[in-house]
C-alpha cells in the first residue's frame, strides 16, 4: 500500500509521515530530502546546473541512503546539512529542472515498488510518481504559521533568522514549485486536503489516520 503526502513547503508532511509510519510500521521516504541532497552535492561540487552530462554523471555515481530517516551520501551523513537555510533557498531551482526530476522519480518509484507498505511524503508523489497511490493527502497550512514552525526548528538547531524572512523564502519557494513545468505543486484531484493551521501535531497525526482507516475498510 501507497500513501502519498504531498504539499507545501514546511507543511509538516515529514514530521507527519515519519509519525504515522512509526504507528503503521509503514516503511517512510522522505522524497524532498533527496531533492535536498542532490542540490548540497551540486553545490559542495560547484556544479552549474547548465552542465547537465556533468550533473547527471555525478548523481549516477553517487550513493544515495536512509539510515533512521537520515540521508547519507556516499556513506555520510548529511542530514545536518541538507536541512540548513543555504540549501533550502537553492533546491527549488534544482527541482525544477527535468533531467533531475526524470532521475529522482525513477529512483522513487523503484524504492515504492520495493516496498511492502510506504509513507512517501513531497509534491508530486500523488500526482506522478505515484498517482494510483492509495491514500493522499494533501498538507496545508498559511505561509505565517509555516514559517513559524520553520523559525522555531531552525532556532532549536542555533540557526537564527527572523519569522518574516521565512516567510518570504517560503512564499518564494511555494512559488517556484507550483509554477514549474515538470510536476509542479498541486493538489492531486482525488487527495483529501488538511488544513493544520489550528491543530497541533497529534490533531493532524489523528485526522489522517482516521482519513487512512476510512480507505482501508
Ligand atoms: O519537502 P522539502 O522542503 O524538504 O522539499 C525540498 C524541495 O524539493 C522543495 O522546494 C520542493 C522539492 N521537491 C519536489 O519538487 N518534489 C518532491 N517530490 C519533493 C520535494
Amino acid at each position: 500500500m501507497i500513501i502519498a503526502i504531498d504539499g507545501p513547503a514546511a507543511s509538516g508532511k515529514s514530521t507527519i509521515a515519519k509519525l504515522i509510519s512509526k504507528k503503521l510500521e509503514f516503511e517512510y521516504l522522505d522524497t524532498g530530502a533527496l531533492y535536498r541532497g542532490v542540490t548540497y552535492f551540486i553545490y559542495i561540487n560547484d556544479l552549474s546546473l547548465n552542465n547537465e552530462d556533468m550533473v547527471v554523471d555525478l548523481i549516477k555515481k553517487t550513493k544515495f541512503s536512509f539510515n533512521n530517516n537520515h540521508l547519507f551520501i556516499n556513506g555520510n551523513n548529511v542530514e545536518t546539512e541538507i536541512r540548513k537555510n543555504n540549501i533550502s533557498k537553492l533546491v527549488s531551482a534544482v527541482a525544477s529542472t527535468q533531467y533531475i526530476r526524470t532521475i529522482l522519480t525513477e529512483i522513487e518509484r523503484k524504492i515504492g515498488h520495493q516496498a511492502k507498505n510506504i509513507i512517501m511524503d513531497g509534491r508530486d508523489i500523488g500526482t506522478v510518481v505515484f498517482p494510483d497511490a492509495e491514500v493522499k493527502i494533501f498538507l496545508t497550512a498559511s505561509t505565517r504559521v509555516r514559517a513559524s514552525r520553520r523559525y522555531n526548528e531552525l532556532l532549536k538547531k542555533n540557526e537564527i533568522h527572523t519569522i518574516e524572512e521565512i516567510e518570504r523564502d517560503i512564499i518564494k519557494r511555494d512559488e517556484i514549485d507550483s509554477k514549474r513545468a515538470t510536476a509542479p505543486l498541486v493538489k492531486s484531484y482525488d487527495a483529501i486536503e488538511v488544513n493544520t493551521d489550528n491543530l497541533n501535531i497529534e490533531g493532524v497525526v489523528e485526522v489522517i489516520l482516521s482519513i487512512i482507516n476510512k480507505k482501508i475498510v
